[in-house]
């Protein structure tokens, strides 16, 4: 691995910005119109994600720190007097036109499985005398690929959407459920719930602490601009390859691993102890499997470290400790968990070496995006030094963002 060159004197990059919620939401509300000949009974919206550290662990009761971003999935919907769910979207030509109470596993495929699965994930909530048809119309503003949960945030928005139109009185903790089961029951993927956690729960100005064991959460004060610091997102546009597959072997190593220790969950083992944990994981006889086993551990402590950093003060007062974390972890995902690409490693690096407090792969990894925490002034040096290192390798360039922290899925309109 290269490191990026010394000097930042790059070509300028642009940080892109999210659309204008407001105005996101009233285009989504005309495209409704123009798709379905009427004006819909409202819109909803849900972000996608970053999270700043816990990675790779809340499928074994972990600890994460995640928060929504303000790029947004748009539902403009309107119930109708019917059983027809008719989904269609700005993004793509494919629609649906189902009778809802029909949908099972595998009757949908593709993004409308997505919003299907939510409406039969919160089937048992619509009382039998109730129609179910609905017309929604899905605007995804989260970049797609990115590892920045735009399946999360189209799940949320229609649980949000699914929610006021059949009047459900669920409470957001069961939208979240919904929206995971969704995921894993209705359209087959895997997920382990930190990303809907994330866009349903998440406030504005806020990190989200999240305990994977009950999914109870509490807002942490992330201001990052008000002390001149940034969260610098990098979309490494790396193609996500073999995702699935691989997600699902991590899984079942973890898995593995909280059974030869005797736990149910790496949960359940203490990481504090570094000397105590070495001679537990030695127990493992499988050298992988005992790697893996400690990325989990270990992260799932350092989630408890920052949580602590950030209650004895402002991120500023402990910048170096925090950048320090998250450059642990994202070293551990690529020498323990193995689930970084090059596009990761080098934007990390560069980030790193441009003078970034800390740097590390973010979400699913095997591609997406890195955040990276820096001055706010030197946001820009630091993404041209990514790019610059980026036209080095021969990689696609690099989309930046900045992570603003911001409000979880609601009404918009
Ligand atoms: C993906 C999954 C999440 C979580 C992360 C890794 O984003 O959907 O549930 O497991 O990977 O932290």
């Amino acid at each position: 691995m290269t490191s990026a060159p010394s000097s930042a004197s790059q070509a300028a990059v642009e940080l892109s910005a999210a659309p204008d919620r407001s105005e996101a939401a009233e285009r989504a509300a005309q495209l409704f119109e123009e798709s379905f000949g009427y004006q819909p009974d409202g819109v909803w919206s849900a972000p996608g994600r970053v999270n700043i550290i816990g990675e790779h662990v809340d499928y074994q009761d972990g600890l994460c720190l995640p928060m929504a971003i303000s790029h947004r999935c748009f539902a403009a919907a309107a119930r109708t007097p019917t059983n027809r769910l008719r989904l269609r979207s700005a993004q793509d030509e494919t629609v649906l036109d189902i009778d809802a109470r029909t949908l099972a596993p595998e009757t949908v495929t593709g993004w409308p499985a997505y919003v299907a699965g939510v409406l039969w994930a919160l089937g048992s909530r619509i009382s039998g005398a109730s129609t179910r048809g609905m017309d929604i119309l899905i605007d995804g503003q989260v970049p797609l690929g990115a590892g920045l949960s735009s399946s999360a945030a189209l799940e949320c928005s229609a649980a949000e959407a699914i929610e006021d139109l059949l009047s459900l009185g669920t409470e957001p903790l069961e939208r979240v459920r919904a929206a995971i089961t969704a995921e894993t029951d209705f359209a087959g993927a895997s997920t382990g719930g930190l990303d809907q956690s994330a866009s349903v729960l998440s406030r504005e100005g806020h990190a989200l602490f999240l305990d994977c064991r009950d999914f109870s959460t509490r807002p942490v004060p992330w201001d990052l601009a008000s002390q001149g610091l940034a969260l610098l997102i990098t979309d490494t546009r790396a193609e996500h390859s073999h995702v699935d597959g691989e997600y699902t072997a991590r899984r079942a190593d973890s898995e593995r691993a909280a059974q030869e220790l005797g736990v149910a969950t790496l949960r359940d083992v203490d990481a504090a102890d570094v000397a105590a944990l070495e001679s537990l994981l030695a127990q493992i006889p499988d050298e992988v499997v005992r790697r893996r086993a400690h990325h989990v551990i270990t992260e799932i402590q350092r989630v408890r470290d920052v949580d602590a950093l950030l209650a004895a003060g402002a991120v500023r007062e402990h910048v170096a400790e925090l950048g320090a974390l998250l450059n642990a972890s994202h070293d551990s995902l690529r020498d323990d968990y193995e689930v970084t690409v090059p596009q990761l490693d080098v934007a990390v690096e560069a980030a790193r070496a441009a003078g970034a407090h800390g740097a590390r792969m973010t979400g699913g990894g095997f591609g997406g995006s890195t955040i990276a925490l820096v001055e706010a002034e030197q946001a820009e040096q630091v993404a041209a030094a990514i790019a610059a290192a980026f036209a080095e390798h021969g990689f696609d360039s690099p989309v930046f963002f900045l992570a603003l922290p911001s409000e979880g899925a609601g009404q918009d309109r």
